[in-house]
């Protein structure tokens, strides 16, 4: 495994890719980013215009297009590729199409003899980080999904706003599937070291608004997608996160999608939780004792993946 570098290799050079690429000029916290696509001149063109801003970038990066052979000496390799969300389609739609270029993309990195750590951001993200981990072999900590990382972000920005307080006060987390059965333990959650379901009781606030909040997290990709026909800004700069807690070896807690041994009380299958994230990827995941009906939907949401899992497997 490759302590050491900062290298990063990027598959799929579409909107969200290189929303993340075009990050990491700003942020820095990478040395390398390798740019991989079927399209090999999108990569060319992707690279050359990246370059000249550098200049002008807060971080020296070296950027290039490159092939499934530069895998071999990556830190990390995030793969981004894949078909995208349309109008009027779930996450969920797009699993057969994407488990397939999930699986021969995954063996292309494979045989370079990358033995870094896999971030998959591809959707259904719970599903293609499940097939990446059983195609690559990789242990199950160094293959993690982007997951719920994002909408932990959309939550933390609304219940901010709300609550009137910064959106780094705002200790909350979305659960589970990255689509429609995800969930917020609310009473988990925290506005700085207070109890937000305490807060909310003194300010005189109900539960109805949190429901709405959390609506308004399930539904905002939807709702982006329809005004933009995409969503890349929100998961380049969460992917880029993701990459400086690795790098950084940050033990940093992200709710990001891992594999399950059994910490919710399921197995075999990859799902959206808060996990310390570090340089060995997912050192562990965060267990939270849900209640009864956190934990319900929690299994819920299971189910659902997994009903969808058996369909990739036939
Ligand atoms: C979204 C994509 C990343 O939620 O699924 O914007």
């Amino acid at each position: 495994m490759n302590l050491e570098n900062r290298k990063l290799v990027l598959i799929g050079t579409g909107f969200v890719g290189m929303s993340m690429a075009y990050t990491f000029l700003n942020t820095g916290g990478i040395d390398e980013i390798v740019l991989v696509d079927m399209n090999t001149d999108k990569t060319i063109g992707e690279a050359m215009d990246l370059s000249h801003g550098l200049p002008y970038a807060s971080s020296r990066i070296k950027i290039k297009a490159g092939s499934y052979a530069d895998c071999k000496d990556a830190a990390i390799v995030v793969i981004t590729a894949g078909a995208a969300q349309k109008p009027g389609q779930t996450r969920l739609d797009l699993t057969m199409v994407n488990a397939k270029i999930m699986k021969s993309i995954t063996e292309s990195i494979m045989a370079s003899g990358f033995d870094g750590i896999l971030i998959i951001a591809s959707n259904p993200v719970d599903l293609m980080a499940y097939v990446a981990q059983k195609v690559s072999g990789l242990p199950t900590s160094r293959v993690l999904g982007s997951g719920t990382i994002l909408d932990t972000a959309r939550l933390r920005t609304l219940m901010a706003d709300y609550l009137n307080v910064s959106p780094t006060n705002v200790h909350a987390y979305m659960m589970g599937e990255h689509g429609d059965s995800s969930f917020v333990p609310w009473t988990h959650a925290y506005v700085g070291c207070k109890k937000m379901l305490e807060l909310l009781d003194e300010q005189h606030k109900g539960l109805d608004d949190l429901h709405e909040i959390y609506r308004q997290v399930q539904q905002a990709a939807y709702e982006i997608i329809e005004k933009k026909k995409a969503t890349y800004y929100g998961i380049g700069l969460s992917l880029n996160r993701l990459v400086r807690a690795i790098l950084d070896d940050e033990n940093a807690i992200l709710t990001i999608s891992a594999y399950q041994q059994d910490e919710y009380h399921e197995r075999d299958l990859y799902i959206g939780v808060p996990a310390v994230i570090n340089r060995s990827g997912v050192r562990e995941i965060i267990r939270l004792p849900l209640n009864d009906v956190d934990q319900q939907k929690f299994f819920n949401s299971c189910k659902t993946l997994k009903e969808n899992i058996k369909h990739i497997e036939q």
